[in-house]
């Protein structure tokens, strides 16, 4: 069987219709030779990630402590994931992602307590009276930040309290207790931490727009008022090509008003499958983003709304797309992690030259299907097994493969060596073969080794 497969592959590698490759370094979990929350403390900076609990151990949990010096709970500390039932609350992983981060010499930031998502049902389905609402409001911020007084740096009090066209969000809390409802939420946070930095945290506000208008506009008006607001929280859900041009000028405009500011949840997503000229120009985007944090001294720092792509939010709320953080679902980082790394001042932002690298190619292509094929070549390094992974961006199915043994999950695919080909030399290369199914498109994946 063996040899027949390796017949067929040579014949359809003779003739050869379409082929692209990508190169994917492997195994490289070596990054930049400071970690970034050293770099980033350096220029004066914090570096931050979003973080899920039950994920802090392991790879995931190494890397979040040794490259980061600020936590956000991505949604342990959400009002629908601390009190599902009224009265009954749940801090387990709050608390869990509070600990790991003062064991790790972390600060933590408290996301977020009054928002017009994840909210108990209890909370949305009540037909509360403005005094009802107000009073358990109160309740909640006087809880929640009480619980953690003097344990955490900032709290996201209201979050994406505006429109896109810099009208108020009609929300529960909007609607039932009026606009003042930030100023009183932020003055009960306040009185529950008074050393906690209080912030307003919106997206598409990251350049100069309607929306970034409205936020200031109420930031300064809250200045003047006396009401406590200590900063603005500019999430950055970017996308590959697009940061705004006026984005340090943003800042620099809230820094004027007198308020630290901080990108909260940066990510920067492309349409799949990621090409080596999409993380290249991702790693461009990081980069202008966090020179405009690191040019104005108001901006306290940067947050990755998650740092692997294994952990991001992106793929499930835009199908198709994703890629959007600093390292690949693998935990390698990618090109955007060594422009991060670069902004900050650091000098390795190579990937280290000794290397195994996977190249994929369509060998043979008809109406229905095709022949693929992918080398894995070491140069500088070796390996005596290997894994190669990607995942398909248009609904391509593996239906036989040669040479590897070949699983698919949905769009995720995982290639392990045969018992005969495990070992790749230092110099020398093995390649697997096997056919698949495409219709509308058959677009180059990148393939991680692992
Ligand atoms: O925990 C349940 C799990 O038990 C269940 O099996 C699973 C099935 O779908 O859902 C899980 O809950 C999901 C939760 O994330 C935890 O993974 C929710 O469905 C999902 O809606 C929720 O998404 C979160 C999203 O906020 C909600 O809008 C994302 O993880 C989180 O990253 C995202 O974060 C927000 C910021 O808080 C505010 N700014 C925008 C940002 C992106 O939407």
């Amino acid at each position: 069987m063996r040899s027949l497969r390796s017949g067929l592959l040579t014949s359809l590698l003779a003739g050869v219709v379409a082929a692209g490759s990508l190169l994917a370094a492997a195994p490289a979990s070596h990054a930049a030779d400071s970690p970034l929350r050293d770099l980033a403390e350096a220029k004066g900076k914090v570096m931050g990630t979003a973080v899920t609990g039950s994920k802090l151990t392991g790879t995931y949990g190494e890397i979040a402590g040794r490259e980061f010096n600020w936590l956000t709970p991505g949604n342990a500390m959400k009002w629908g994931s601390v009190e599902p039932s009224r009265g009954s609350y749940n801090w387990a992983e709050a608390d869990q992602i509070v600990d790991f981060a003062e064991a790790h010499d972390q600060q933590v930031r408290g996301h977020t307590l009054l928002w017009h998502q994840q909210n108990p049902g209890w909370l949305t389905n009540g037909n509360w009276t403005r005094d009802q609402l107000s009073a358990i409001v109160r309740d909640h911020i006087a809880t929640e930040v009480g619980r953690y007084k003097g344990r955490l740096a900032a709290w996201d009090v209201v979050n994406e309290p505006f429109n896109e066209d810099g009208t108020y969000r009609p929300t529960l809390f909007h609607d039932t207790l009026g606009q003042d409802y930030i100023a009183q939420a932020l003055t009960w946070a306040r009185a529950a931490d008074p050393g906690a930095k209080l912030y307003i945290n919106d997206y598409n506000v990251e350049g100069v727009n309607a929306k970034s208008t409205a936020l200031y506009n109420l930031v300064k008006s809250l200045k003047e008022r006396g009401v406590p607001i200590d900063g603005v929280g500019l999430q950055a859900h970017l996308i590959v090509g697009q940061v705004p041009s006026t984005m340090q000028q943003n800042i620099q405009r809230f820094a004027d008003l007198g308020v630290d500011v901080a990108i909260t949840e940066l990510d920067i997503r492309m349409q799949l499958p990621a090409t080596q000229a999409k993380l290249t120009q991702q790693a461009a985007d990081y980069k202008a983003v966090m020179n405009a944090c690191v040019a104005v001294a108001r901006c306290t720092g940067v947050t990755v709304w998650g740092f692997t792509d294994s952990d991001s939010w992106i793929p499930d709320t835009f199908p198709g797309q994703g890629a959007a953080t600093p390292y690949d679902e693998n935990y390698r980082p990618k090109p955007a992690y060594h422009a991060i790394a670069q902004a900050l001042g650091g000098t390795t932002t190579t990937p280290p030259t000794g290397a195994c690298s996977a190249t994929y190619s369509v060998t043979s292509q008809w109406s229905t299907g095709y022949t693929g094929q992918v080398r894995i070549a070491c140069s500088g390094a070796s390996l005596s097994s290997w894994k190669a992974n990607w995942t398909f961006g248009a609904g391509q199915r593996i239906t036989q493969a040669w040479n590897a043994s070949c699983t698919q999950s949905g769009a995720a695919v995982s290639c392990a060596n045969a018992s005969y080909n495990g070992s790749v030399p230092d110099g020398g290369s093995v390649t697997f073969g096997f056919n698949g199914s495409w219709s509308g498109s058959n677009p180059v994946p990148v393939v991680t080794l692992g």
